[in-house]
């Protein structure tokens, strides 16, 4: 049995709809930014919170669980920086709830979300696990040092982990049952879409004066099913004994402005976009683009999906969404 919490967040739904076919997935989820309907009926899904010990303490004693996979985390960079102590308290003092628990119960193998916000303002135009990690803002900050307290964790206690620092996810699921639904919305490809379907007035971009091509910022979009797809082969290094510890990047390899973002939508949808620019967002790196190279060498994993498949995947849920979250 593999536990899976976040398993009704974005990343994490799509995770358990792969999982589900060829492992028993068990979903925690207090569902305060996830949705029940995202939750694949094939997994038990159990509502709690991993901070509280009590909950876990059911979970641990009531499954033979082999994996832990965590997803669940607050994970908006402007809303951190406004209100820390919920990042610190969510994302680290709960993680650390969870990671005694484990411990507790002798589950020694975890799959951790982290970021590339880990890396702050990044001194490389491609980013390598070896780039050095200075988070500017407290939701990076608050992802780091979990991977600090995983190292620390597998050095005394045997835990086992693999890492995983996700560029920008996007995209949906392919037959539309999932995709990406934030409330509100804070991502630039929903916001995007969102307004090509007439539900917003306009698309603000968040600073034209950044030391890019076009001034705008440049990020490194991942379609979530590529992410999906290497949980799936970290977990199977895991369970089978042949990683103990491993930090990968999780990006395309090739960054977009937002400018370019928006044209790819304005192509694949056939509408216009009213742009608006306007003043720069706090905690915002002028760009973020992965180097995969570790995984692929080490794992075989390569995203397969370009940002007009992600834009096209994107659209299709959008169009579709309204029916399945009513
Ligand atoms: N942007 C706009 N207008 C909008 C929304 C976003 O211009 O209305 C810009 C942002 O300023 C940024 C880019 O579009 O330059 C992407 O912004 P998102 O909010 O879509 O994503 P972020 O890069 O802020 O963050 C995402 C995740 C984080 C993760 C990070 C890793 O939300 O959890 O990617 O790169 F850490």
């Amino acid at each position: 049995m593999i536990l899976v919490i976040g398993g009704a967040g974005y990343i994490g739904s799509h995770l358990v709809k792969e999982l589900v076919t060829t492992n028993e997935v068990v979903v925690l989820d207090d569902l305060s930014t996830g949705y029940r309907w995202a939750i694949d009926e094939r997994a038990t899904f159990m509502e709690g919170n991993l901070g509280n010990e009590a909950d876990l303490d059911h979970i641990f004693s009531t499954y033979k669980i082999e994996a832990v996979v965590h997803f669940a985390a607050n994970s908006l960079i402007g809303e951190s920086v406004a209100d820390p102590l919920k990042y610190y308290e969510n994302n680290v003092s709960a993680t650390l709830t969870l990671l005694k628990t484990m411990m507790k119960h002798h589950v020694k193998k975890v799959i951790f979300s982290s970021t590339a916000a880990t890396y702050g303002i990044p001194t490389t135009d491609i980013i390598t696990e070896d780039t050095s990690t200075h988070p500017i803002t407290p939701y990076g900050r608050s992802k780091l040092v979990i991977e600090q307290i995983l190292a620390d964790f597998a050095h005394a206690y045997e835990l086992e982990y693999v890492i995983l620092r996700y560029f920008n996810a996007a995209g949906a699921y392919e037959t539309a049952e999932i995709g990406e639904r934030h409330d509100p919305e804070t991502h630039l490809i929903p916001i995007i879409l969102q307004h090509l379907l007439g539900e917003r007035e306009h698309i603000s971009v968040f600073g034209s004066d950044y030391d890019t091509e076009d001034g705008t910022c440049i990020r490194d979009y991942i379609h979530v099913t590529d992410l999906a797809h290497a949980h799936l082969l970290a977990l199977q290094v895991l369970l089978d004994g042949k990683k103990k510890t491993a930090t990968y990047n999780l990006g395309n390899g090739l960054g977009y402005s937002v400018k370019e973002v928006i044209k790819t939508c304005e192509r694949v949808t056939g509408k216009k976009a009213n742009v608006i620019m306007a003043n720069r967002r706090a905690g915002d790196p002028a760009r973020l683009v992965a180097s995969s190279d570790k995984i692929y060498q080490e794992l075989g994993w390569k995203a397969q999906f370009s940002l007009e498949q992600i834009i096209q995947s994107a659209w299709k849920w959008h169009q579709n969404s309204v029916k399945v979250t009513k």
